[in-house]
């Protein structure tokens, strides 16, 4: 998978300390063990409500030069304390016939208490929002660190990498292409419709209507095929740890001070502001303070237009639920 591009300055620092909350779940396992190998990180903190203590016992016997120590509940203040950078796949997943919003009720308050957590021991780090429904349970985070007065709309990130990952896989299946060389940027947010792939900027903007849309409906659709083959298993944990470490990843390298590290992430967004969508994912520019640049969509065809009006119908009333709830349940 080639990143969207990349280039490096001579001021890398490569020295992190990235906290996994949610160490012990099906993501969090397959995660810790890819932040390990990764050489930037020298201080792993995983952090679970159970298991992470042998979680990370079993990490760490990797041998790259990092530390690693799994924390129980009474730690989590010690494990996030001086963290660079903290991923937050914690939460519960779908099973068959279920959308990401139904798991809202129980994992808006997880996020929430963890996001607070965060807000009193790491106030300065990167926060990676894995846990769905992404496209509120960001603005929750959000919410939280307002109220604490220390929110920093550079520093908080809704993980959506794993649209990205599915659309070049997927892109590649129908052009016989190799994945690896598929670039497709994916904007709005991270459920169903709102998923948009902008295939017309990509070297697949000639498929016919019929493929075109069967594609966009996979892409938008792809985690449903995982719970209905997981079969009440769970949904994507191997293929989202290697998206959840890919971005990362990719914000250790922009806080390291490389140059041209652009993902696609659901961030404080100025975009469509002005509709009253303060979140929305699009092509970011990561650097030494989070965020550097959000990049405008770019030149859309008229069906993404209409594609992006939809994605903002839904987008707008998921945001307003997620800062609905930290209003009601501070
Ligand atoms: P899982 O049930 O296997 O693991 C979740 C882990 O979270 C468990 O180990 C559990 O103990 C832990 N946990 C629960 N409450 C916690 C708390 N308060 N503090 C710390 N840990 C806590 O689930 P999973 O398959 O790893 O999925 C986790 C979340 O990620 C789900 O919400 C899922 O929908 C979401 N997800 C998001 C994406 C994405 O693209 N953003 C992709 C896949 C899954
Ligand atoms: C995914 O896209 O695979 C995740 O958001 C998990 C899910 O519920 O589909």
């Amino acid at each position: 998978m080639l990143r969207f591009s990349r280039s490096f300055s001579k001021s890398a620092i490569n020295n992190y300390k990235v906290t996994v909350l949610g160490a012990g779940g099906g993501i969090g396992q397959p995660l810790s063990l890819l932040l390990k190998l990764n050489h930037k990180v020298t201080d792993l903190a995983l952090y679970d409500l159970r298991g992470a203590p042998g979680v990370g016992a079993d990490v760490s016997h990797v041998p790259t030069n990092s530390t690693v120590k799994g924390y129980e509940p009474e730690n989590l203040p010690e494990a996030l304390k001086g963290s660079d950078v903290v991923v937050i796949p914690a939460g519960v997943p779908r099973k068959p016939g279920m959308t990401r919003d139904d798991l809202f009720n129980t994992n808006a308050s997880i996020v929430r208490d963890l996001a607070k957590a965060c807000a009193e021991n790491c106030p300065d780090a990167a926060i990676c929002v894995i846990s769905n429904p992404v496209n509120s349970t960001v603005p929750i985070v959000a919410e939280v660190f307002k109220s604490k007065g220390v929110y920093n709309p550079k520093k908080l990130f809704g993980v959506t990498t794993l649209d990205v990952l599915r659309a070049s896989r997927f892109v590649s299946e129908i052009a016989n292409t190799n994945p690896v060389n598929e670039k497709i940027t994916v904007v709005g947010g991270h459920s169903g419709i709102t998923i948009v792939p902008l295939l017309s900027q990509s070297k697949h903007k000639d498929l016919d209507t019929e493929t075109r849309d069967a594609l966009i409906h996979r892409i938008q659709f792809g985690g449903d095929e995982v719970v209905q083959a997981k079969n009440g298993a769970g949904s994507a944990t191997l293929s989202m740890a290697q998206a959840g470490a890919r971005f990362a990843g990719s914000v250790l390298d922009g806080l390291s001070g490389e140059t041209d590290v652009i993902e696609p992430s659901f961030v404080d967004s100025p975009l469509f502001k002005d509709e009253g969508i303060d979140f929305f994912s699009s092509k970011v520019t990561l650097g030494v303070e989070g965020v550097k640049t959000v990049h405008p969509l770019g030149q859309l065809s008229e069906h993404e237009e209409e594609l992006v009006r939809l994605a903002k119908e839904t987008l707008i009333k998921n945001i307003q639920k997620g800062v609905e709830f930290v209003k009601q349940n501070p």
